[in-house]
């Protein structure tokens, strides 16, 4: 079959394959679109047409129109073609009622074809058990399934409804430069070298946070971007490299007020592009109830398992493990699995190996039944510590409770990993609960055991709690920040705070990270500088586009809401990006590769 090449078209669409319903039927119209699939029927074809707006029946009728009927035997899956022909009322036995369309079919007049296609690697359609390397080389057609279609519609819905809500709440849209100086968000940056300035290199922007600080300085008042960040960190199903964010910045506002503007920025989201009403306000969780609840500070609430506190019965058994560990200060914590009774020897050995390769000890279990616990610790603990325990995680027979002894935070951190793990497991986690909060008060400091020094734990440019202030230099990992961070199903979808805004703090706060005066001037003099000259007190966030995206879809990878991402391993399939360049490349940008590394 020849298809036209750049001859004139000759045949004009005038309807959308999916648009066409019974109340058509009788006109003459043109559809244009791609071949799903055809089936054969004696003297008749049947051709699915597929567009972006759906799918409509094409029928070829050999008695009617022998010549096209010949031409429609050839049409081959992912054939792009135009059909002319009346809108007809399918038979009753034939109406498809999964279909918008199905009530009704095309019969063919007329048909031209546009281009052939090679056999797809795939088929263009949903529920797609194929490879994901094998959807990414072949990106173009992965994105012609409905499924693709709905996600790249998603994201420009997301994308209008918060133009839309941001500007009438206020907010300028002000671009921020891609080349530029590092940006410290805790990643590897990505760099550009300068070819005028031998030697120098831009990086690409980890997020807008300097210059929205600056826009602030300006008197902007309001901003919002929605902004590609880049980040050279390990890649998990909910990071990729370069990644979207929806930035935004206030002025003269606390906490709350950004807080607020958020929710609501949320809430008109969901009702707009997903016709969902969401509870608001939020609820506001300290970090320090998130860790002692969830051992999380990014507890995922759709199910209960909430951890408790058995550190006081601990220290009063004869369990020489959860006794010494208390007498060290550390903590014994507690997790109730309703029915895990019924695990057997195997499984509890196993989620003992798993807490073991998270960095603890070991794992406890008590199963309570009608009249005893069984445990290969019960003979450590008194009945009445034990009946004390499982009041404690209110246990009921059938029930099993597992304990973790160690220091606090990894004593937190194990058992609410295997809380999360479980609830995964035993399919605990019901599907269609939309849960958001707030997690507050953050420390404002983390120590980082590589480099043995403190580290911001969100940003540098964050604000102490004022009644913490006091304590940044004597006892700085207990100080607490004005940070918030938005978590929706246990991912944290937004994270933000309030700044400093005058120099001296600022200061105060690169000393305490470990930077010379010279060096916080010679990276962040510019800043230093505008706070000299009338900073208003400010304060901001910025979303995860791509995850909030990822969770509206209901979706596990933020791979299927990117229209054109990376791989795990930060690869391009499509392009073959990263690249070697020529060695005149090379040189006209002073850069000479180790010997080691691949020449070009
Ligand atoms: P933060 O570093 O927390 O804050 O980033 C904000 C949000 O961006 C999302 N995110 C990512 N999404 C996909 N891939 C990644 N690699 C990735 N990294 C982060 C997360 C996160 O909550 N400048 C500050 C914001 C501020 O203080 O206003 C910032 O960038 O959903
Ligand atoms: P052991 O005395 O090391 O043989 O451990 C006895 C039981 O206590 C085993 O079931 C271990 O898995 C469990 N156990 C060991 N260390 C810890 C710990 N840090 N926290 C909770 N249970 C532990």
């Amino acid at each position: 079959m020849q298809p036209k090449g750049l001859e004139k078209m000759r045949l004009k669409r005038t309807f959308h394959c999916g648009k066409l319903d019974k109340n058509y039927i009788g006109n003459r119209v043109v559809v244009a679109g791609w071949v799903q699939g055809r089936r054969d029927h004696g003297g008749l074809i049947f051709i699915d047409l597929r567009d972006r707006y759906g799918i409509i029946q094409v029928v070829f009728d050999q008695q009617k129109n022998a010549d096209f009927f010949s031409q429609a035997e050839k049409l081959r899956a992912e054939y792009v073609i135009a059909v002319a022909g009346q809108v007809v009322a399918r038979s009753e036995e034939t109406v498809n009622p999964k279909l918008p369309t199905g009530e009704i079919e095309i019969t063919t007049e007329d048909m031209e074809v546009f281009s052939t296609s090679r056999t797809p690697p795939f088929y263009i359609e949903d529920q797609l058990d194929t490879d994901e390397n094998i959807r990414l080389s072949y990106r173009y057609l992965d994105l012609r399934r409905p499924e693709m279609q709905r996600s790249l519609e998603l994201r420009h819905r997301v994308s209008l409804a918060t133009r839309e809500y941001l500007d009438a709440a206020g907010f300028w849209e002000i671009e921020t430069p891609f080349l530029t100086r590092s940006t410290p968000e805790g990643a590897r940056d990505y760099l550009v070298p300068s070819r005028t300035a031998p030697g120098n290199f831009f990086a690409l922007p980890q997020s807008p946070q300097l210059f929205k600080q600056l826009l602030m300085v300006s008197g902007v008042d309001r901003y919002f971007q929605i902004v590609r960040c880049f980040r050279d960190e390990d890649l998990r199903a909910d990071r990729q490299p370069e990644f979207t964010q929806i930035d935004m910045e206030m002025s003269f506002c606390d906490r709350r007020d950004i807080m607020e503007e958020v929710e609501n920025l949320v809430c008109s989201l969901f009702a707009r592009v997903l016709g969902k009403k969401l509870h608001s306000p939020f609820p506001v969780l300290t970090y320090a109830e998130a860790m002692e609840r969830y051992g999380s500070d990014r507890p995922d609430r759709r199910f209960g398992m909430e951890l408790k506190d058995i550190s006081d019965i601990a220290a009063r058994c004869g369990f020489n493990v959860f006794k010494k560990v208390v007498e060290r200060n550390g903590a014994v914590k507690g997790l109730l699995v309703q029915e895990g009774g019924s695990f057997s020897r195997k499984e509890l050995d196993d989620l003992t190996a798993l807490v073991q390769s998270w960095g603890t000890g070991g794992l406890a279990w008590m199963i309570v039944t009608e009249d005893e616990v069984k445990s290969p610790i019960s003979k450590f603990f008194t009945s009445e510590q034990l009946a004390d325990l499982s009041r404690r995680l209110e246990g009921k027979p059938g029930d099993v409770l597992l304990f973790v002894a160690d220091k606090k935070e990894l004593a937190l951190k194990v058992l609410g990993q295997l809380r999360l793990h479980l609830a995964h497991k035993l399919g605990r986690i019901p599907g269609d609960v939309d849960d958001f909060l707030w997690v507050v008060d953050f420390p404002l400091f983390v120590y980082d055991d590589e480099e043995e020094r403190f580290a911001a734990n969100h940003h540098p440019f964050t604000a102490p709690l004022p009644e913490d202030l006091t304590m940044l230099e004597d006892s700085p990992l207990k100080a607490r920040s004005q940070a918030y961070d938005l978590v929706y199903n246990g991912i944290e979808v937004a994270g933000g705070s309030i700044r400093i805004h005058d120099r001296a703090t600022q200061e105060r706060i690169f000393g305490l990270l470990q930077m010379t005066p010279e060096e916080a001037v010679e990276k962040f003099g510019f800043l230093l500088q505008a706070f000299e000259y009338g900073a208003p007190p400010h304060g901001g966030i910025a979303f995860g586009l791509d995850r909030l995206l990822m969770l509206m879809a209901g979706d596990t990878s933020i791979r299927n809401v990117i229209p054109f991402p990376k791989t795990a391993s930060g690869n391009c399939l499509l392009t073959g990006a990263p690249a070697p360049v020529t060695p005149a490349q090379l040189r006209e940008l002073h850069i000479s590769l180790c010997k080691n590394e691949k020449q070009p």
